[in-house]
């Protein structure tokens, strides 16, 4: 394998699947089963999953409420995906561990880096929830600051396309994909790889970004394995 310990992106709104809204059983299944496929190969995993699918704290604040309001909501509805997550991978016979950046210990650990790190070093996969525990940042920034500080080797992205492209190719006919570009790039570019915020922190510390398409099944174990499979992003 070409990783020895991964931090996995995934994002709110894929877990809705084919609904408007919420938790698609088949989908969030369906994502278990390639996660166990790379935690038994012997990769140790971290995950963060984003909020978008139960509550955003950006749209919130558009219709008027406080922003930094939002942001804990939204950094609550990532506790709803993080637990089901969490038990769905139990499902299926993994181990979990959920921290999470707020205190709310009835049901998940607090973040302690170095507890973190012991899960991930026998096997235990680790679920980071509510983000960052601040407003004002968002869960790529959660990942990207996680992934940094459990000393992951790669910061995998899971999205809807298959990659970075030139432009996007939802929109533009002519969106080429990048195999492999550099973190300069994508600024001179104006790429829109993850917020500037959690893409600088990954850039200032030397953290390479796989963007990749997380709904292709066996994706997600082939990169960790060291195929090409999405966009790497690198110094
Ligand atoms: P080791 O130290 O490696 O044995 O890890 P461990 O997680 O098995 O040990 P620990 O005794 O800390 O945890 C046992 C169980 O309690 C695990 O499922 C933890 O996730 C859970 N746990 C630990 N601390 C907390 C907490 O503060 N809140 C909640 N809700 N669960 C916790």
């Amino acid at each position: 394998m070409k990783y020895k310990r991964v931090l996995l992106k995934l994002s709110g709104e894929a877990l809705m699947g084919n609904k408007g809204f919420g938790i698609d059983n088949d989908r969030l299944m369906q994502y278990a089963k390639e996660i166990k496929t790379v935690s038994e190969s012997g990769v140790e995993i971290a995950i963060v999953i984003g909020g978008g699918n139960i509550f955003r704290g950006v749209q919130a604040s558009e219709g008027g409420m406080e922003r930094t309001q939002g942001d804990y909501m939204g950094m609550l509805a990532t506790m709803i995906n993080s637990m089901a997550l969490q038990a769905a991978l139990e499902s299926i016979g993994l181990q979990t561990r959920l921290q999470s950046a707020i205190e709310m210990k009835e049901i998940a650990e607090p973040f302690i880096r170095r507890k973190a790190v012991r899960h991930l070093e026998r096997g235990r996969i680790v679920i980071f929830g509510a983000g960052t525990g601040n407003p004002f940042f968002t869960t790529d920034s959660a990942a990207s600051l996680r992934a940094i500080e459990i000393e992951a080797n790669v910061i995998l992205k899971g999205t809807r396309v298959d990659g970075i492209y030139s432009a996007d190719p939802e929109k533009d006919p002519e969106a080429t994909k990048f195999n492999q570009i550099s973190f300069d790039e994508v600024y001179d570019m104006g790429l829109n790889v993850m917020d500037l915020t959690a893409f600088t922190l990954c850039k200032e510390n030397n953290l390479p970004i796989i963007v990749f398409d997380m709904n292709t099944p066996g994706n997600l174990y082939n990169l960790v394995q060291g195929e090409e499979v999405g966009t790497l992003v690198d110094a």
